[in-house]
């Protein structure tokens, strides 16, 4: 299966694509989370792209294509699940053409809908593990221990761009640039709408539950 994310920054896209990739044996390929890596290693691309993200711009489309092709490329056989990419119709574009290069297309997009009003709550109170990404939320989803990772003891961080002021930049790049690709994908692919503003297990159970099907198909 092959599978793109949409939504708003705070949608829940990370968090889904957790248990989307567990269940169907997918890769997570989250595009925000390969630009954090090349950061942290001090990369030429990292470099390229931190001011982007600290101001919650969009970073070049030419920069993100070419590191999500060569990400693509490492994919299993079973597929993949795209999170935060494409972003532009103009990345929809180039990732459509090099699918049908090999063959190949999106079989699916999953789009989690949401009002911007929920996820600043969402987006300022997100904590993340930065030795394994493991995402909590100070009211939501609690460590066991304030500030520390269930998983692995590290101390817990706040993303630079999770603030309302850089979130007011991301939402109204997503809503200008973003969301058309709702419209775009609704042309020629299976688009399924699901209400974000639920509890993470229903909007789990939801996406399963359409998933099931196409994986039986
Ligand atoms: P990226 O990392 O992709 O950020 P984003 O799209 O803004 O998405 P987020 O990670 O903030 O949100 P999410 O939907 O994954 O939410 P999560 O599940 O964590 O991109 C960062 C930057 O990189 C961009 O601004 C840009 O500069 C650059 N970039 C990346 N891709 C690019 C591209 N293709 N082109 C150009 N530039 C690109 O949940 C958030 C919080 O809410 C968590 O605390 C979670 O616990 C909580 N939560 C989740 N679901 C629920 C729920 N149902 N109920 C209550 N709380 C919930």
């Amino acid at each position: 299966m092959k599978l793109v994310l949409l939504g708003a920054p705070g949608a829940g896209k990370g968090t889904q694509c957790k248990s989307i990739v567990e269940r169907y044996n997918l890769l997570h390929l989250s595009s925000g989370d390969i630009l954090r890596q090349e950061r942290a290693e001090g990369t030429d691309l990292g470099k390229k792209a931190q001011d982007y993200m600290d101001s919650g711009a969009l970073v070049p489309d030419e920069i993100i294509i070419e590191m999500m092709a060569k990400a693509i490329k490492k994919a299993p056989a079973e597929g993949f699940v795209l999170d935060g990419f494409p972003r532009t119709v103009n990345q929809a574009a180039e990732l459509d053409k090099a699918l049908l290069a090999s063959g190949q297309q999106i079989d699916a997009v999953l789009n989690l809908e949401i009002e911007d009003r929920v996820v600043t709550k969402r987006i300022t109170g997100r904590r993340s593990c930065p030795a394994c990404g493991t995402v909590y939320h100070v009211e939501n989803l609690k460590p066991k221990t304030e500030g520390i990772c269930d998983k692995d003891g590290t101390e817990l961080v706040q993303r630079p761009d999770d603030t309302e002021q850089v979130l007011a930049n991301r939402l109204e790049n997503y809503h200008r640039q973003t969301e058309p690709l709702v419209d775009y994908y609704k042309k020629n692919n299976t688009v399924y709408d699901f209400d974000a503003d639920r509890d993470p297990d229903n909007v789990r159970a939801s996406m399963f539950e359409k998933l099931d099907v196409l994986v039986k198909t």
